[in-house]
């Protein structure tokens, strides 16, 4: 009797042991891609930020050594992720004046006023502690919140005093960032003209996908493969994939050319499916097909409504019950052009209706490739510089300094959700069920971040991880 209970023990210790194995296996391989892919991203912020500051790098060298005679003059903004990749720069910012490096020694200078964060190189194997009284803790993090999940939760985020982040309620709100203006929304450049796209339409579906990063939180491939059993769906990306492309420009950075677009362009619907829903997460896949003069058909942000050029300008997926109904949606829209065409009169109009949208693009103090304008990093380092010389100013008056925190909303996504059509549901990859419990653990993550923050003595991953797991 107990040898037998023993066995099977022992099979379901493999069993389990096996599954742990083949869920962590694919974790190491999709963050291993996913690596890939930010660091690419990663290159061409830098190389932005470099083509910028070349132009104040007379300047700055000037100034540079005005910093090393006069130390103890500006406060020190301490990047303690090399994101910049400057050893050291004085920077303009209005009428201040900030020094900004990527040098850790500078941590103990007593002119360290901020340490700068980028959200997807948060480590808790390195942080600045103790961390001393006046040193403000500052988070740019423009990232999905697939990327460290365990930023994510109010005992994590509300260690720092300023943000920006993707939230329209963090400090620099970001959620505009794959926009580069108005005026690209209401271009016709690679217009279609629905007369051509029904021509089209006889060697084309009515609706494509073009995706890579398959299987992430918002389980979409789940939804768009139930889709594909009711309407034709022409998908390109490695995710789904049903239709090459012409061979002489299958390789990735075709995906960001003209030539791409103007494929793109004569599909009358264009998935537009985030890897995450949260409020004010909208990426590209939204704006493009806005730009090209397709239909998004849109699943994502709960508040994608607040961004729309106008009030009918996208299909949003979360209208319908089930993929069937949206298939049927769309089989009418694509027979009735009428009906179809409804969704284009804003950009054949040119005219944006969302108020909330023009001023938001108006308004916020950085630009998307636009050399006139300074990007987001630049606007982040300043807001952060000045903020720490108007309490300079404060204090210099003999005045209270203005307290600056970052609250839960600065960053905050609920839990991923699976779709549900099929009563138990054979996932095709164990990746798409691997998203709940690296939320669940995320939360554990935050608590035990926040504790050894609190106690305020560097501390070993050890140290962490154990905490993590101690339930
Ligand atoms: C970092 O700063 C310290 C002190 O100013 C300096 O001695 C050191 O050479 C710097 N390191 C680098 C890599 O610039
Ligand atoms: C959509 O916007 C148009 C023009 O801005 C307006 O006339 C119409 O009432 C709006 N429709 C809805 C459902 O809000
Ligand atoms: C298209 O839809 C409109 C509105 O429902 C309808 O009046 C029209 O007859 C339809 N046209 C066709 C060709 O079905
Ligand atoms: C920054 O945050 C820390 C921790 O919450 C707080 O103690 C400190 O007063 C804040 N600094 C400012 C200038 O708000
Ligand atoms: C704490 O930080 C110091 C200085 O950076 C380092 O030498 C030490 O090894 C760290 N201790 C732990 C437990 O990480």
């Amino acid at each position: 009797m107990i040898r037998i209970w023993g066995t099977k023990f022992w099979i379901t210790c493999l069993i389990v042991a096996f599954f742990f194995f083949l869920v962590t296996f694919q974790v190491v391989v999709e963050l291993g891609r996913f690596e890939k892919q930010k660091k690419k991203g990663l290159q061409d912020l830098q190389q932005q930020k470099q083509s910028h500051s070349l132009q104040i790098e007379i300047q700055g060298n000037v100034l540079h050594r005005k910093f090393e005679n006069g130390l103890g003059e500006y406060p020190i903004m301490l990047w303690w992720s090399p994101l910049t990749g400057e050893i050291g720069r004085l920077r303009q910012c209005g009428d201040n004046s900030c020094f900004f490096t990527i040098n850790r020694t500078y941590l103990q200078h007593s002119m360290t006023k901020a340490v700068l964060f980028y959200g997807t190189d948060f480590n808790i194997d390195s942080l600045p502690l103790p961390r001393k009284w006046y040193h403000e803790w500052a988070l740019f993090h423009e990232e999905s919140p697939k990327n460290n999940y365990k930023l994510f939760h109010p005992p994590a985020i509300t260690l720092f005093n300023h943000t920006a982040t993707f939230s329209r309620h963090s400090h620099l709100p970001l959620t505009s960032q794959y926009l580069e203006g108005l005026q690209i929304l209401t271009s016709l450049e690679y217009f279609v003209a629905v007369e051509k796209k029904n021509i089209l339409r006889k060697k084309l579906a009515p609706v494509v996908y073009v995706q890579s990063d398959c299987d992430p939180p918002s389980d979409r491939d789940t939804y768009i493969q139930e889709l594909m059993k009711y309407i034709a769906v022409d998908s390109y990306g490695e995710c789904l994939h049903n239709r090459d492309l012409p061979t002489e420009v299958n390789n990735p950075s075709f995906m960001d050319s003209a030539q791409f677009y103007h494929i793109l362009a004569q599909y009358k619907f264009i998935l537009a499916f985030e890897n995450a829903v949260c409020e004010d997460y909208i990426t590209e896949k939204l704006w493009r097909p806005l730009k090209l003069g397709s239909v998004p058909i849109y699943y994502g942000a709960p508040n994608v409504e607040d961004w729309l050029p106008s009030n009918k300008s996208a299909i949003l997926a979360s209208g319908f019950s089930h993929p069937k109904e949206l298939a049927q949606y769309i089989k009418m829209l694509d027979k009735n052009d009428s009906l179809y065409v409804e969704f284009l009169q804003w950009k054949q109009n040119g005219r944006i209706s969302n108020t909330h949208l023009i001023t938001a693009i108006k308004e916020r103090k950085w630009g998307v490739q636009d050399v006139t304008q300074d990007n987001y990093i630049d606007a982040f380092e300043c807001m952060v510089c000045t903020r720490v010389w108007n309490n300079i100013r404060l204090t210099k008056k003999g005045l209270k300094e203005k307290q600056w925190k970052a609250e839960m909303t600065h960053l905050t996504c609920p839990a991923p959700k699976s779709f549900s059509f099929l009563p138990g549901r054979a996932s095709k990859s164990s990746m798409r069920d691997m998203w709940k419990p690296s939320f669940e653990q995320s939360k554990k993550e935050a608590q035990a971040l926040r504790l050894l923050i609190n106690r305020n003595k560097n501390f070993t991953t050890q140290e962490f991880w154990n905490l993590v797991f101690k339930h």
